[in-house]
């Protein structure tokens, strides 16, 4: 049976290696697993006042999340936490809270920064949010890329080397959206 994955890239900037990343995933999927990108530039910044209306922007993101098996969060770390733009549609998302999308939700989260520490307290926040909102995060393998301009070719393809390294991770995650207990 055909899989979606709604993707969530947490970088808005155009060159995102974070993008590139992801785009390379999204390319290693098995024919029957479609990505979605969810675009979350233009939302809103949440504001409980609006769960009594109705905001287009909102309503679509939520639709989109909602129908999908499996939710890819391919994130940079701002100022050693998630960025901002990433935890609005997190927090749009999990309200009005009786119908959050994320409860039992399948989602995994990957990093990269050109730093030596990948970006993980990003990965860790949204881990932290999360378990907060009852999602099923995948727990195993955890990608928290270093020092990822360097596994970057000058065309912004992925080298060979970091191909193999995310190899397990897309394995595991087609795994992870596929199974009924995860
Ligand atoms: C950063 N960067 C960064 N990197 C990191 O590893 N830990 C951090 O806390 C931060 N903080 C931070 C704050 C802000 C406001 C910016 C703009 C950048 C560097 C960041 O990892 C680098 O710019 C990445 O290239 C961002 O990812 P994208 O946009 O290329 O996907």
């Amino acid at each position: 049976t055909p899989m979606k994955i709604a993707l969530i890239i947490g970088s808005l900037r155009k060159a995102s290696i974070n993008r590139k990343f992801a785009a390379y995933i999204a390319s290693q999927m098995p024919k029957n697993v479609m990505v979605e990108e969810v675009h979350i530039a233009d939302l809103p910044l949440y504001n409980q006042d609006y769960d009594d209306t109705t905001i287009d922007s909102y309503e679509h993101v939520r639709q989109q999340l909602k129908a999908a098996d499996a939710v890819l969060i391919v994130t940079p770390e701002h100022n050693r936490t998630m960025p901002a733009a990433l935890k609005n549609v997190i927090d749009i998302a999990s309200r009005p809270y009786k119908d959050s999308v994320w409860r039992d939700k399948k989602v995994a989260v990957m990093t990269a920064s050109p730093s030596n520490y990948g970006g993980i307290n990003s990965g860790l926040d949204v881990h932290k949010s999360m378990q907060m909102l009852s999602a099923k995060m995948m727990i195993h393998p955890e990608v928290y890329l270093s020092r990822a301009t360097e596994s970057l070719n000058d065309d912004g393809s992925v080298t060979e080397r970091t191909q193999q390294y995310l190899q397990k991770f897309v394995n595991d995650l087609v795994a992870f959206v596929g199974s009924n207990d995860a």
